[in-house]
């Protein structure tokens, strides 16, 4: 690629082909003001505040949208330049509310920033005040229109990160805004209340609710939020040690600058007064506040009892796919080397082992295969059982991206309408716990009508055979009946997936929850395999994470049969490396997963447990037997932030720390590892 020179306020600098004059100009150092441009978002040179001079041809030009030219002779601060950028803030300002004092928006506000930056102070315009009325019933979000600059972020926004589309410019002229169809409230429309708009309007147009006037914030911390396998970057605006605001992390490359609604308005547990602050010992039935040691000494002497009266596999650890990588790694070390078993498992047994199991056994992988920005570049996203929209939104927006800017297709199967049900190509509703029938079906399909990649399953893909005459019985019409999709649109399918390539396939719980889970994955491994998507770039496997720490939880050894880095307790040489790094004799043969601790407890062979930061006596099935056989243990230690339902049954209670207020790292489902 060759470089372009231009020269910039009297300097020679060089830059890409595609650059604008914005982009090398910062990438030299050279500072231009912005008020519509969003690195994430594509330039429109809506408010023209970044104007540069040519001094060849004597034009103004808005930086953001001008690509560098071989010759260019640019001026930023020339005195044209400065001129017409105080004009264009003082029209702005004319039309906006004296209301800097009372609005919230404070010293966050980039109008008013730009505006002191240029010395803009006294509007000598006629003023043209906007009228709007305060929008503000809904839970989140707050607008006053009054103060938009039409900037169209919040549009852009919407529209070409998000997906959504709920708001567009309603109206021309003075009356132009931002609004719903048909201008009705947010809370009516489309709007899903993200934040990502609240996150990027310039002003105080679009506010958060509920968190205003708390002066200005002092500290922004760049971390990691917690609520699903995503993995979202945020900032936590922090005052006075109390979390303010969260805001999309816009230089985070996973979700560039967009956020859900729980990734941007979920954090009031963080100050809770419902938190734990104390470790507290049951006595008498009646939980009382002690101290750390106390709490520490009774845990250290009756796990040392039941040790030695019951023997090391009497106890039990339950880690948390909540809690950090080094959280993980410290409890499974701390079950094997300290209580001596391996009986430790994680709160992502019910719905990640499917995919441990189905991926391992077909494509030698056990979780997410490609990275999420991979979707994009897919020509066709198989979903199945999964609603990404609500549970992994971040994983929602890049399939919408996907099909409104790349073309790509998207086939659902589901039972139930999902919202991507409108941005589907195609739409399979089988019925519940018939999604194996379905993918046998559409894997006879693509073999019978020869639409398989011959070479790659020549060159790279053992059983073939075995497989495909195993499927001699999952005809079209046979899968039909089984599954109630029409044996028209399960051929559809087929040739839709085998057509198409990359091809990347989106699941999640209604997979992996089903007692086929494992074979269900394999038969969408298969899949991949026949059409040999499997290893391109944009093609893969991707297992959705109901929590923000699964995968790691599970990379870290929180596992009752796999040491970290899933090295096998049956591997001599991986368990003696573990025995001399750790100093310690590990214990043999593999442990008890979480179902199987409830199991054992219930039969007595387990009599002491710590769970930490889950809550099975509501996310197990079969609650209150779980809730039974908890309470029947002879000693109970639960480390939480929230007094549970679980925690209520403890002799022990810890209190644990939030994400906000440790540090450590979560791998997000695509195996990214961030620092918390
Ligand atoms: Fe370039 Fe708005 S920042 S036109």
């Amino acid at each position: 690629m060759e470089a372009i020179t231009i020269t910039l306020n009297g300097r020679e600098v060089s830059g890409r082909p595609g650059m604008t004059v914005l982009d090398l100009a910062r990438e030299s150092g050279v500072d231009i003001p912005t008020l519509c441009h969003y690195p994430h978002l594509e330039p429109i040179g809506a408010c023209r505040i970044c104007i540069v001079e040519d001094e060849r041809s004597g034009a103004l030009m808005a930086s953001c949208v001008t690509p560098i030219a071989p010759g260019m002779v640019i001026n930023t601060e020339s005195p044209r330049v400065q001129e017409s950028r105080k004009t264009i803030i003082k029209l702005m300002l004319a039309s906006h509310p004296d209301s800097c004092l009372v609005c919230d928006k404070g010293n966050r506000c980039q109008l008013r920033k730009v505006a002191s930056d240029m010395g803009v102070g006294f509007v000598d315009f006629q003023r043209i005040p906007q009228m709007a009325v305060i929008e503000e019933v809904n839970p989140f979000i707050e607008r006053d229109l009054s103060k938009c600059i039409l900037c169209a972020k919040c549009i852009r926004a919407c529209q070409e990160l998000v997906g959504e589309g709920a708001i567009d410019y309603l109206g021309r002229g003075f009356i132009s805004k931002p609004a719903t169809l048909g201008d009705l409230p947010l809370e009516n429309s489309e709007c899903t209340f993200c934040g990502t708009c609240v996150a990027l309007c310039p002003t105080g147009a679009i506010m958060e609710k509920g968190r205003t006037y708390t002066g200005t914030t002092t500290t922004t911390v760049r971390t990691v939020c917690s609520f699903c396998g995503c993995g979202c970057g945020i900032s936590l605006e922090v005052k006075d040690n109390r979390l303010v605001r969260a805001r999309p992390d816009e230089d985070n490359p996973l979700n560039r600058g967009t956020l859900c609604v729980r990734g941007s308005y979920g954090y009031d547990f963080v100050h809770s007064p419902e938190r734990l602050t104390s470790p507290m010992v049951k006595r008498n039935g009646n939980l009382e506040a002690v101290s750390w040691e106390e709490a520490l000494g009774v845990v250290a002497d009756e796990f040392k009892r039941i040790k030695e009266t019951h023997g090391p596999n009497s106890l039990a650890v339950f880690g948390s796919s909540k809690c950090t990588n080094e959280e993980n790694y410290l409890l499974q070390r701390f079950a094997r080397c300290v209580l001596g078993t391996n009986n430790v498992d994680n709160g992502s047994r019910l719905y990640n082992s499917a995919s441990h199991v189905g991926l391992w056994e077909t494509i030698g992988c056990r979780d997410t295969t490609n990275s999420i920005d991979g979707l994009e570049q897919s020509q066709l996203i198989l979903v199945v059982g999964a609603n990404p929209t609500s549970s992994a939104p971040l994983v929602g927006y890049a399939i919408k991206r996907a099909v409104k800017r790349k073309d790509a297709k998207l086939l659902l199967i589901n039972p139930q309408w999902t919202k991507l049900v409108s941005w589907a190509h195609l739409w399979l509703s089988p019925r519940a716990g018939t999604d194996l029938a379905l993918l046998n079906g559409m894997a006879k399909v693509i073999i019978d009508e020869e639409l398989l990649d011959k070479e790659f399953i020549a060159s790279g893909v053992s059983g073939f055979e075995a497989f495909a005459s195993g499927l001699s019985e999952y005809t079209p019409e046979y899968v039909g009946k089984v599954t109630g999709v029409p044996s028209e649109e399960i051929c559809q399918a087929a040739r839709l997936f085998a057509k198409a390539n990359p091809v990347s396939i989106v699941y999640g719980n209604g997979i992996t929850q089903y007692v086929n889970g494992a074979s269900s994955v394999a038969a969408l491994a298969n899949l991949l395999m026949l059409t040999g998507s499997i290893g391109d770039e944009g093609g893969g496997m991707y297992a959705l994470q109901r929590e923000n720490n699964g995968r790691g939880a599970s990379d870290m050894g929180s596992l009752p049969d796999f040491l970290p880095g899933y090295q096998s307790l049956d591997d001599a040489q991986a368990k003696m490396n573990f025995e001399t790094r750790w100093d310690c004799q590990l214990p043999m043969g593999v442990g008890l997963t979480a179902l199987e601790m409830i199991a054992g407890a219930k039969e007595g062979k387990v009599r002491g447990m710590y769970i930490v930061g889950e809550n099975p006596s509501v996310s197990f099935p079969h609650s209150s037997l779980v809730s039974q056989v908890l309470e029947s243990l002879d000693f109970l230690v639960v480390q939480d932030m929230f007094l549970t339902d679980t925690a209520k049954l403890a002799n022990i209670i810890l209190p644990a720390s939030s994400f906000a207020e440790k540090e450590g790292t979560f791998t997000n489902f695509d195996g990214t590892v961030q620092r918390v």
